[in-house]
């Protein structure tokens, strides 16, 4: 395969995959004393028995080290209001976590509003290519019954509609 060939592979792909539409989570983790967060939408809910759900992250990524390091992460899937929140975490350093409204829960930083939280331990580290798949044994579940859920879709924060009404 050509450069080219490959390039234009990876522009259709990009382009391919922000038709998919996706939840908006925080994956949370302690930096030492303080909480980090990060904006990603590759969550998934891997298996029931046991309870574990998979996410993707960039080898690039600070919270991808956190992780790594302390061995738990959390998973706060956003509601529809908390797009601002969801910009603000997907940039970088420590200070993108100032102002955020969050409470310790299982030792994990859990954010304030959200549709749901999940609390894991790291089980496995799996190369994805480009990313990581950290597959997480859940410790602790709490749902917020009636909260919209964020999601992403063609590059643009949204929410979503029943299509299915009687
Ligand atoms: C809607 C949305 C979804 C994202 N999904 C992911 C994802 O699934 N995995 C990932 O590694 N980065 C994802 N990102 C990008 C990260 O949030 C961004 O690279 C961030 O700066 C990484 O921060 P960190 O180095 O503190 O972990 C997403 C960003 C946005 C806005």
């Amino acid at each position: 395969m050509t450069n080219l060939t490959q390039v234009s592979l990876e522009s259709g792909f990009r382009d391919a995959m922000a038709h998919l539409a996706a939840p908006v989570t925080v994956v949370t983790v302690m930096a030492g004393e303080r909480p980090h967060g990060t904006t990603v939408s590759a969550v998934v809910s891997l298996s029931m028995q046991p309870c574990l759900i998979s996410v993707a992250l960039a080898k690039s990524s600070d919270c991808l080290g956190y992780i790594a390091e302390s061995n738990s992460f959390g998973v706060n899937v956003l509601s529809s209001h908390q797009h601002a929140m969801a910009r603000q975490l997907a940039g970088k350093g420590a200070a993108k976590f100032d102002g955020i409204d969050w409470q310790e829960s299982a030792g994990l930083p859990r954010l304030a509003g959200t549709a749901i939280w999940v609390a894991c331990t790291a089980l496995e580290f799996v190369d994805g290519g480009d990313h990581e798949i950290i597959v997480g044994q859940v410790l602790e579940v709490d749902t917020s019954p009636g909260a919209a859920p964020l999601t992403y879709h063609r590059r643009q924060f949204g929410t979503h509609v029943p299509s299915d009404i009687a």
